[in-house]
């Protein structure tokens, strides 16, 4: 008996969900050129020294097998003007999530770089970890790209819905 037997899906997401978090689009591109992306919100810092990074993906996810294969990945920290990438990112299904969606140039070998966003972080991957009906990639920061923009805000997650800063 590990006294979880009692706790539903449904009531452990609602707890869950009571955590305010921050929202990301995980990208990698694949040697063919092909680009994977998907919203993310399981995001976290692990580690200054070396700084180490992680997020969880789901098994189910249609990108899994790109995400977790890729030697490099970039965490897109979204602003609070970029919504409508979050649910791009999450809600599309039969086409090129990428389409229309403005990129940086980054360096040579580095995964798309979305553009607007508050801060990119491009990992090399370290680590990967069994988590259950997920798993946590963690990454080492290789490179970190933020906004000049002092007046940018953070588009939030809290409740199953997307929230905004107080300031
Ligand atoms: C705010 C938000 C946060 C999310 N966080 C995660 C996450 O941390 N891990 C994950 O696997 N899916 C997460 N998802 C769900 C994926 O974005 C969604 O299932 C997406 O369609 C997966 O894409 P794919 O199936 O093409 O890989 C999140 C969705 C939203 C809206």
């Amino acid at each position: 008996m590990t006294g979880t037997e009692n706790i539903t899906s449904a009531a452990f997401r609602f707890a869950c969900g009571r955590f305010a978090t921050g929202v990301t689009v995980v990208t990698v591109q694949e040697e063919s050129g092909k680009r994977w992306g998907l919203t993310v919100n399981s995001f976290s810092s692990v580690s200054l020294d070396p700084p180490l990074v992680l997020f969880s993906i789901d098994l189910g996810a249609n990108s899994y097998a790109a995400i977790t294969a890729a030697d490099r990945f970039a965490i897109n920290v979204l602003s609070a003007e970029q919504q409508t990438i979050s649910d791009r990112f999450s809600f599309v299904k039969d086409e090129d999530r990428f389409k229309d969606v403005p990129l940086l140039t980054g360096e040579a070998g580095e995964p798309p770089l979305l553009k607007g966003c508050l801060c990119t972080i491009i990992c090399d991957r370290d680590n990967t970890v069994p988590g259950g009906d997920h798993t946590i990639l963690i990454g080492r920061v290789r490179r970190i790209v933020v906004t000049e923009d002092k007046t940018a805000r953070p588009l939030l997650y809290y409740a199953g819905c997307y929230a905004g800063l107080k300031v």
